[in-house]
């Protein structure tokens, strides 16, 4: 890619993420298109930024289990942010619900990008660190997971009845991730590539949300420990990035040209766990002394038991990370203010 992109269609832009990056790039001027399932988001979205409506339109992309859901909405584009992806535990087939919509949908994209008439120079894929990590594996403080690694998970692992959710969404990002890098390797088409695997990405909120039910997955967990969860959940991964600067790592994915072909690992540079959220909502929060949980030893920093590299990210594509306490106050002051 050497052009600078002017209009980005952005898929699952009324989701948590995707609201972030579609903020981000209207910020720097470009035009955005915004995908989504329910022209009501959209039209919520769009009527909450009022000094936007010349650069910012909403297409109706049905269920990704449908082939060919993109075909229509590519016209003008040139470029692509595909972040929509199945994210939810609460399922009744996994494969049906979680695997197949990740991979069809990543294929979809690539393919109504590649369709003669197009003029897409990139495509930026948002994966997870769930398709990195191996958590089955206890490597230590000397290891450091990097964009290079690769979850070990089999795709009949993952799809495997007996496969709880979280293990087929782990399997439904590395599969589709991988559909992406392999359709760039077998049909050449006239764009790049850029990856992003980020860990637990937690944040105050841009897209609709009706109530604290609909909070996305990540949120609702970090909200949970403000309303008095007991026990504390443990944290699957220490890793965590703010939403914010998740979005930023992806336009910037998206306009340094020398990003292309490249995976990255986008996660702050300190680690997380609920204890510690649990501790600074409890010290930035009147409200919510007495009603977080004491059922906890408090008073401890989280540290990683592994390495994990998100200075790559910090270098090559310029992101400042926040700290964990800014993102905790940010959101939990949020949620607390409009929705609870
Ligand atoms: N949050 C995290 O901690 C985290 C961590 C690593 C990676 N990720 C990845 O980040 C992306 C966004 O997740 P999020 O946290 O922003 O969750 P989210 O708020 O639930 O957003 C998911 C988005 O995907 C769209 N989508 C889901 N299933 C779909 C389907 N079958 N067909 C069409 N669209 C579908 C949704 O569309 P509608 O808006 O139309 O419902 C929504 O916009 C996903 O790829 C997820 O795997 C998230």
């Amino acid at each position: 890619m050497t052009a600078q992109p002017s209009y980005v269609l952005v898929t699952g832009a009324t989701g948590f993420i995707g609201a972030h990056v579609v903020d981000n790039l209207l910020a720097k001027g470009l035009k955005v298109r915004g995908s989504t399932r329910s022209i009501k988001k959209g039209e919520q979205m769009k009527a909450a930024r009022p000094q936007y409506a010349s650069q910012l339109d909403f297409v109706v992309v049905e269920d990704f289990t449908k082939i060919g859901v993109f075909d229509s909405v590519m016209e003008g584009i040139d470029a692509v942010i595909h972040v929509a992806s199945p994210f939810f535990y609460n399922t009744t087939n996994n494969e049906e619900e979680l695997i197949l919509p990740a991979i069809n949908g990543v294929k979809s994209i690539l393919k109504a990008s590649a369709k003669a008439g197009t003029n897409v120079k990139r495509i930026v894929l948002t994966s997870s660190f769930a398709s990195i990590v191996d958590v089955n594996s206890t490597p230590g403080p000397d290891f450091t997971y990097t964009a290079q690694n690769w979850n070990p998970l089999t795709y009949e692992a993952a799809a495997a009845p007996t496969a709880t959710s979280v293990v087929a969404y782990r399997g439904s990002k590395k599969y589709a991730e991988l559909a992406a890098w392999d359709f760039i390797k077998t049909e050449k088409p006239p764009f790049d590539l850029v990856t992003l695997c980020p860990p637990m990405v937690f944040g105050p909120v841009v897209h609709p949300v009706a109530n604290i039910e609909s909070l996305n997955e990540s949120n609702a967990g970090l909200w949970a420990v403000a309303a008095g969860v007991d026990p504390l959940p443990g944290a699957r991964v220490p890793a965590w990035i703010d939403a914010r600067d998740l979005a930023e790592a992806h336009v910037q994915a998206l306009l340094r040209p020398e990003a292309g072909g490249k995976r990255f690992l986008p996660a702050a540079l300190e680690p997380f766990s609920y204890e510690y959220a649990a501790d600074i909502i409890k010290s930035k929060f009147q409200w919510a002394k007495g009603v977080v949980t004491e059922n906890y030893v408090s008073g401890t920093k989280p540290s990683f038991p592994y390495g994990v590299d998100g200075r790559t990210v910090a270098d090559e594509l310029g992101v400042k990370y926040r700290t964990f306490e800014v993102t905790v106050v940010d959101f939990i002051g949020q949620v607390k203010e409009n929705l609870a």
